[in-house]
């Protein structure tokens, strides 16, 4: 059942605000402090396994365990980590990120690792299945049902999880005390909120995407956390679009895609504004030099701040950089899906895709 949306993919992401507060009450206890069934305890690394979308996931993750939890992190994809025979210890902990469960590449890879590692966690949206029932601890995403091929509530909600996580690590380690921490969850419960105002926001799209649905190819740029952002704006623009699109570290593009730009080229940022937003208005600067087309997707204050000369601008509700990417994911999603919409593709059933890849 659609609800009264065209697509499950629009349902979808406005289910967001609810599922993300779901997945935040189900491991908050009554103290405002992180509590999951995972023990840090004797753990000195974290490893995080996944394809695609869930993949994005664990690669802000990453920045989220490094920064608040000083604990270095890891991760692969699935389907490149059991074949590189990775150096695993008994003071690792591998966390497995899926959806469905059953993605064939992160099952393999969470039986490679079983025996190595001390504690393998799964992180699901579906608590029966094989990737859940082979881990040693599970950790359901309460997104609910996800029908739409292209993954949207069950990324807000990996993300929402990993953050807790990365809490609870700092807390086990010691790393910043417990009024840092109330704080932190404070700041995740009010990105639910803000996801609110970022879904209402919707009537912004349908015209830049216009735009967008004419280009040949489309660069997405973002820094630290929004790196991955990035990523993930340009695997939904693909699958459900079908226009070529790549992502770089902003700081990348010198070293070799900035010769593609041209005025064809729509360039894609994702800079909320944090300690490195100078260095992206000169990336975007550069850009703009070679007449490429910047859509800016920041808050008032950034948009101020880049100044003239680009081309299109998103406008989001300011909030703390460090949970940026979980409010992120609904303009990379927007984007996506206004850009199929105007082309007339199947937005929910993408061609040569399946919900699930059972296979390797
Ligand atoms: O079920 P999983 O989370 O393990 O699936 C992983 C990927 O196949 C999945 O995220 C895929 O990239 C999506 N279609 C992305 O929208």
């Amino acid at each position: 059942d659609k609800a009264g949306y065209r697509h499950f993919m629009a349902k979808e992401i406005a289910e967001q605000p609810t599922v993300v507060a779901n997945a935040l009450a189900a491991y908050i206890d009554e103290g405002g402090m992180p509590a999951l069934p995972v023990d840090f305890t004797g753990v000195d690394r974290v490893v995080l396994v996944a394809c695609g979308t869930a993949s994005y996931a664990c690669h802000v993750a990453k920045y989220w365990f490094e920064q608040i939890a000083r604990i270095p992190a890891e991760i692969d994809v699935a389907s490149e980590f059991r074949y590189r025979d990775p150096v695993l210890s008994p003071r690792s902990m591998a966390v497995f990120v899926s959806q469905s469960g059953e993605t064939a590449d992160t099952l393999a890879a969470l039986r490679h690792v079983r025996g190595q590692v001390a504690q393998v966690v799964a992180v699901v949206n579906v608590p029966t299945s094989s990737i859940a029932r082979e881990a040693d601890c599970v950790l359901p995403i309460w997104a609910g049902v996800e029908i739409g091929v292209a993954s949207t509530k069950a990324f807000t909600c990996q993300l929402t999880v990993l953050a807790l996580m990365a809490l609870q690590a700092a807390k086990a380690r010691g790393t910043i005390d417990d009024a840092q921490i109330a704080a932190h969850v404070q700041g995740l419960r009010s990105v639910a909120g803000l996801m609110n105002v970022a879904i209402d926001g919707a009537n912004a799209y349908p015209a830049v995407a216009q735009q967008l649905a004419q280009a040949r190819d489309i660069l997405f740029l973002g820094r630290g956390p929004m790196f991955p952002l990035a990523l993930e704006g340009a695997l939904k623009l693909k699958e459900i679009s079908y226009i070529h699109a790549e992502a770089y570290a902003s700081g990348e593009l010198k070293h070799g895609p900035i010769a593609l730009i041209d005025a064809d080229v729509p360039v894609i940022v994702f800079a909320p504004p944090d300690g490195l937003f100078d260095k992206t208005v000169s990336n975007m600067q550069e850009v703009m030099a070679r007449h490429g087309k910047v859509l800016l997707v920041s808050d008032a204050h950034g948009i101020a701040e880049a100044g003239e000369g680009v081309w299109a601008t998103i406008t989001m509700p300011s909030v703390d950089a460090v949970w940026a990417p979980i409010l992120y994911a609904v303009p990379a999603q927007f984007l996506a899906y206004y850009t199929a919409v105007a082309k007339g593709t199947d937005v929910d059933q993408p061609r040569n895709l399946a919900k699930s890849v059972t296979v390797e």
